[in-house]
């Protein structure tokens, strides 16, 4: 059992309340991991002796990134498609059958090479804990195969056989498929299940039926809801108690108070936001209401091809009025009420005596060089349950 000090850490952000010193975060901090559990953390002169030490050279250190929205398993890309969109096309769900297309036809080792490929771009980036979907299978044989492989590479799988009606297809006869035989082959490899509640894809007594269906099969419950318009999402998961509900780009006055008065945690998605051109979610009001929120990198073909939270988190402060704590916050411990990981053993996204050593050194002595320096690789390190990574 060997415990490793990590030391000259300028400023820890632990994300845990019982360690909130100035803003959450410890100066001159050190901690140490046993077992891929942090151990003690503390003032680095009080710490104690260990087997082996890692000096990090007055850098900050906090969390890894909690990343609970991606779709990772799929093949193909979309460049023409994202090329059109900037020439002025407007999203819309169309994209989705493109990719079902190229997912259909590539091996099960392709999908989750290419998955297990995003992974690791995340990971160099900071990632430490991420979602990811189904939904580019669209009929039984492939959903279940994207279950498989999703699992094979995310932490918290979802599924997402409601993502839209595959062409050709009868609405009825596809949703009856999604709640019955499909739901049953996958339920074995998911924690979640979710749907696109959206025009172009399931509206809401569509959605309800399907989110049902999940929560009778014993599922978690997220949502789609309102990227593209007033969707009705957003009161539909309030309603039904989602862990989640990711984009919430349109909101009403009513969505807002609806969120800040439940545990539904506002998933928002800066990156998508920008390679689609929708307007931001209003990120301020929802926490100045009382609101949860996330933040994720809806990593995808279609809307999103990125898997870089610090990314999301410097676009989330420059650009949608989140302070550099709020935004840290949201892509750690946020995310993790997110998916349910806020709290118990296998909590993830902050760091506490007992708790998964699930941490990054940025190449910065604070985190508000993520918004302060955009675009650079600051990330210099992870462990991953105790296992180090040098980036
Ligand atoms: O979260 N919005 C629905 N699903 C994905 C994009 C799907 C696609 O266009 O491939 C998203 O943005």
């Amino acid at each position: 059992m060997t415990a490793e000090l990590i030391t000259g850490i300028s400023e820890l952000t632990t994300q845990a309340a019982e360690f909130a010193h100035d803003d959450d975060r410890l100066t001159d901090a050190a901690l140490v991991i046993e077992n891929g559990r942090i151990s003690w953390i503390g003032a680095a002169a009080d710490a104690p002796a260990t087997d082996t030490a890692v000096d990090v050279g007055g850098r900050a250190v906090l969390p890894g990134w909690v990343d609970t929205h991606t779709h990772l398993v799929f093949a193909g890309d979309r460049a023409a498609e994202f090329e059109a969109r900037m020439a002025g096309q407007k999203y819309a769900a169309g994209g989705i059958a493109t990719t079902m297309a190229a997912t259909r036809a590539a091996s099960t080792a392709d999908l989750i090479g290419n998955a297990r490929r995003l992974r690791r771009e995340a990971e160099a980036s900071g990632t430490t804990f991420l979602e990811t979907k189904t939904g580019y299978g669209l009929d039984l044989t492939s959903e279940l195969r994207s279950a498989r492989a999703a699992a094979e590479v995310a932490d918290v799988v979802t599924f997402l056989g409601a993502h839209v009606v595959p062409p050709g297809l009868d609405r009825r006869e596809y949703l009856d498929l999604v709640t019955g035989p499909m739901l049953a082959a996958v339920t074995p490899h998911v924690d979640f299940i979710d749907a696109f509640c959206e025009t172009g894809a399931f509206d809401v007594e569509e959605s309800r039926e399907v989110l049902l269906a999940g929560r009778a099969a014993g599922l978690g419950l997220r949502l789609h809801g309102n990227q593209l318009g007033f969707s009705g999402g957003v009161q539909l998961a309030v309603e039904l108690g989602c862990a989640s509900v990711d984009h919430c780009n349109h909101l009403q006055p009513a969505d807002i108070d609806a969120l800040a008065g439940s545990d539904t945690v506002a998933t928002l998605l800066p990156a998508c936001d920008l390679s689609t051109r929708e307007p931001f979610p209003p990120a301020r009001a929802l926490l100045d209401a009382g609101a949860h929120i996330a933040l994720a990198s809806n990593c995808n073909p279609g809307t999103s091809y990125t898997g870089s939270m610090p990314f999301c988190v410097a676009t989330a402060v420059l650009q949608m009025g989140l302070t550099v704590r709020e935004a840290v916050w949201a892509a750690t411990r946020g995310a993790a009420r997110a998916v349910g990981r806020e709290h118990g053993p296998d909590a993830v996204g902050s760091l506490t005596i007992g708790g998964r050593a699930d941490l990054q050194v940025l190449d910065a002595p604070s985190v508000a060089h993520l918004a302060y320096r955009p675009g650079v690789q600051l990330c210099l390190a992870t462990w991953t349950e105790g296992v180090r990574a040098a980036r």
